[in-house]
C-alpha cells in the first residue's frame, strides 16, 4: 500500500486499461484518445492554453520551464525552502542563468514579503520560480499570495512547480495569471510514473519567441505544435495514454471541487491522528501540504517506524530527504486515496508504535476517524 507523496496508488480501472497491446502512435484511434485527454488536462489545469504532456518525469517540465521561456544570463529568482527548491536552483544554475535564492527553513513557508523585496531590489528579474507544495518537507507555499507580489512588483514570468499540488490543491491558473507550470503522472494524476504535464500562458510564449538556451526534445513548441493536431513530436507512451484517458473520466466524474475537498480532509484527518499521537508535525497547520504529512518523532526512531509498517503491514511511508534522513516519516495522501486508506493505514501506524513501546497520548484512529466523520 502506497502511502508516499508519489508514485500514489492506481485505480483497478485505470491498471486494466494499460494492460493492452500498443496501438500505433500515429493511428486515427490513437489521435482521438490525444484529442480527449489534451480537453480534459485543460479542464484539470483550468486553463484554455495547451497542456503539453511530455515523456518525462516532473523535473523534465520544469528543466523545459527554464530552457524554454528564458536566455542564458537571464536574472531568476528561486524560491527555496526544501529538496525540490534546491533542485530548480541548480538546474537553472546548469544552464548559465543568474540566480538569486529566496530561502526560507526547511518546514516554513516561502514569506512573499520576501520575494517582493528581492523584486523591487532588481527590476529586471525574467521569472520567479515556485516550488507549490515542497514534497520534502510537507509544507505548502503560498502561491496565490506570491503570484500577487510577482505581479505587483514586476513584469517576471512566475515558474511553478505543481508536482504534488496539482489535482491535490485549487490552482485557478488562468484566472490567477501563471505562467508556466508543470506536474507529473505518478501523483495527483492516478498514473504510474512516465510523463510530466506542462502548460504556458500567452506572455510564457512571448518569451519562447526570444529565449536563447539551446533544447530540442524538451522544446516546447514542438508539443505545442503537434498537441494542437491531436499528436505528439515523438513516440509518446501509448499504454500511459490509455491509463490516462480513464484516470481524467474517473476525476471528471468526482469533480475538482470535491477532489480538492477530498485532499484537505485527508491532510486534516491525519494532521489531527498525528496530533493525538504525539508525533510532532514538521510542517504549520497554516502551510501544510494536501499532498504529505511530514512527522519528525521524539523518543521513536522513524526509520524503525517505516521499518514495521512495511514488514508487518505492507505500507509504504517515505522517508526523509538529505539532512532529514533517518530523522523524519513522510506520509503520502495524494491521488487514489479514500477514508478508508487513511483509517487504515493510521491504525496501521499506531499499532507499530505500540508495538514499539511508544506511549501515545490518544487514539491517532479516533481523531482522524472524528475528522473525516465531519465531510
Ligand atoms: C514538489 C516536487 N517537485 C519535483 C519533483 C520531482 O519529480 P520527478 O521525480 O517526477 O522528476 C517531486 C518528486 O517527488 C516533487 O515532489
Amino acid at each position: 500500500m502506497l502511502m508516499i507523496p508519489g508514485p500514489t496508488p492506481v485505480p483497478e480501472k485505470v491498471l486494466l486499461a494499460m494492460a493492452k497491446h500498443p496501438i500505433g502512435h500515429r493511428s486515427g484511434e490513437f489521435s482521438q484518445i490525444i484529442a480527449e485527454t489534451n480537453e480534459n488536462l485543460k479542464w484539470l489545469f483550468q486553463t484554455q492554453n495547451t497542456v503539453m504532456a511530455l515523456c518525462a518525469s516532473g523535473t523534465g517540465t520544469i528543466e523545459a520551464a527554464i530552457i524554454n521561456f528564458l536566455s542564458a544570463g537571464d536574472r531568476v529568482i528561486v524560491g527555496v525552502n526544501g529538496k525540490f527548491g534546491e533542485r530548480w536552483a541548480q538546474i537553472a544554475k546548469a544552464y548559465g542563468l543568474n540566480v538569486q535564492v529566496v530561502s526560507a527553513e526547511w518546514g516554513a513557508a516561502l514569506n512573499p514579503e520576501d520575494i517582493a523585496q528581492a523584486l523591487k531590489a532588481d527590476p529586471g528579474v525574467k521569472a520567479v520560480v515556485i516550488t507549490h507544495s515542497e514534497t520534502s518537507t510537507g509544507v505548502l507555499n503560498d502561491l496565490e499570495a506570491i503570484n500577487k507580489v510577482v505581479k505587483d512588483n514586476s513584469d517576471a514570468l512566475i515558474i511553478v512547480d505543481a508536482v504534488t499540488s496539482l489535482g491535490s490543491y485549487n490552482i485557478p491558473v488562468d484566472e490567477w495569471g501563471i505562467d508556466v507550470i508543470g506536474s507529473g503522472s505518478q501523483k495527483g494524476f492516478m498514473l504510474p510514473p512516465g510523463m510530466g504535464f506542462i502548460t504556458a500562458s500567452d506572455k510564457a510564449w512571448a518569451a519562447y519567441e526570444k529565449a536563447t538556451l539551446p533544447k530540442f526534445y524538451l522544446d516546447l513548441g514542438k508539443y505545442r505544435k503537434a498537441a494542437d493536431k491531436k499528436s505528439t513530436p515523438f513516440t509518446p507512451p501509448v499504454n500511459l495514454y490509455f491509463g490516462m484517458k480513464v484516470a481524467l473520466e474517473m476525476m471528471k466524474a468526482e469533480g475538482l471541487e470535491s477532489i480538492f475537498a477530498r485532499h484537505t480532509r485527508h491532510k486534516e484527518a491525519t494532521r489531527a491522528a498525528m496530533k493525538a499521537l504525539g508525533l510532532p508535525l514538521f510542517a504549520p497547520d497554516t502551510h501544510a501540504s494536501p499532498a504529505v504529512t511530514s512527522v519528525v518523532p521524539e523518543g521513536v526512531d522513524a526509520e524503525k517506524i517505516r521499518s514495521v509498517m512495511k514488514k508487518r503491514f505492507d505500507i509504504a511511508l517515505a522517508g526523509g530527504q538529505d539532512h532529514m534522513s533517518g530523522k523524519m516519516f513522510r506520509m503520502g495522501h495524494l491521488g487514489f486515496v479514500s477514508d478508508r486508506d487513511i483509517l487504515c493505514a493510521i491504525s496501521a501506524l499506531e499499532a507499530t508504535l505500540q508495538e514499539l513501546g511508544h506511549k501515545t497520548p490518544d487514539s491517532g484512529v479516533i481523531a482522524a476517524s472524528e475528522r473525516l466523520q465531519k465531510g
